[in-house]
C-alpha cells in the first residue's frame, strides 16, 4: 500500500478531488495518510479533518532558513513512512532535501500548459491573469514530477481548456479546475500508486 501525503496551502479543492476519488475507489493500492499545510489558515485542513485524515501544519513562516523548513517537512513525511508526496496548491518551493528524499515521488499540479506561464512567481490566480494578459485562446493544467527547477520536472499529464471571451482570472481558474485539474490529479496519483506498488511487490 502506497502511503500518500498531500501538501497544501489554500482552499484545497484539489485535495477534495483526491479525497473524493479515494472514496470512489480510485486508489486501490494507495491511501492518503497525511495532509500537511504550510499555513494554519488553509481551509484544506478542514477538508482533511472532515475526511478523517491526519492534518498537520508545518508553517513556512516559522522557519527563517528555507533549508530548515525542508528538513521539518522531510521529518514529518518520513516519520509517517510516506511513499508519495502530492503538491496540491502548495505554494512554498521545496528544496533539495525534500527532492532528494523523494526522487520521482513528488507530483505537482500547475494551472497552465507547461512550459507556458510557469516557474517562480506563477501561482494561483497570477497564472490565469498572465494567460489572459498574453491573449492565449487555450490554456489548461499540467501534472509533473518535481525536481529542483520550479515547474521543470517531467510532465506526466496535461489537459487543454478553452479561454472564453469575457473571462476573468477567477472564471478561467474555475474552468481549468473543473475541466482539467480535478480530473488530472487523481489520474496521476492512481498512475503513480500503480507504479510504486508494482515496484515494491515485483508485480
Ligand atoms: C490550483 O489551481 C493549483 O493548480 C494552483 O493553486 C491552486 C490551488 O487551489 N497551484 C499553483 O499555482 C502552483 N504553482 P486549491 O487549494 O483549491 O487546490
Amino acid at each position: 500500500m502506497v502511503k500518500i501525503a498531500v501538501l497544501v496551502s489554500g482552499g484545497g479543492t484539489n485535495l477534495q478531488a483526491l479525497i473524493d476519488a479515494q472514496a470512489a475507489g480510485a486508489f486501490p493500492n494507495g491511501n492518503i495518510e497525511l495532509v500537511l499545510a504550510s499555513n494554519a489558515k488553509a481551509y484544506a485542513l478542514e477538508r482533511a479533518r472532515a475526511a478523517g485524515i491526519e492534518a498537520i501544519v508545518v508553517s513556512r513562516k516559522s522557519y527563517e532558513d528555507p533549508a530548515d523548513y525542508d528538513q521539518a517537512v522531510v521529518q514529518a513525511l518520513q516519520s509517517r513512512g510516506i511513499d508519495l508526496v502530492v503538491l496540491a496548491g502548495f505554494l512554498s518551493i521545496l528544496g533539495k532535501a525534500v527532492i532528494d528524499a523523494y526522487p520521482d515521488r513528488i507530483l505537482n499540479i500547475h494551472p497552465s500548459l507547461i512550459p507556458s506561464f510557469c516557474g517562480a512567481g506563477f501561482y494561483g490566480l497570477r497564472v490565469h491573469q498572465a494567460a489572459l494578459d498574453y491573449g492565449v485562446k487555450v490554456t489548461g493544467a499540467t501534472v509533473h514530477l518535481v525536481n529542483e527547477i520550479p515547474d521543470g520536472g517531467k510532465i506526466l499529464l496535461q489537459k487543454a481548456v478553452d479561454v472564453l471571451p469575457g473571462d476573468t482570472p477567477e472564471t478561467l481558474q474555475r474552468r481549468v479546475m473543473e475541466q482539467a485539474e480535478w480530473k488530472l490529479l487523481p489520474q496521476a496519483v492512481a498512475m503513480l500508486c500503480d507504479q510504486l506498488d508494482g515496484a515494491s511487490t515485483g508485480k
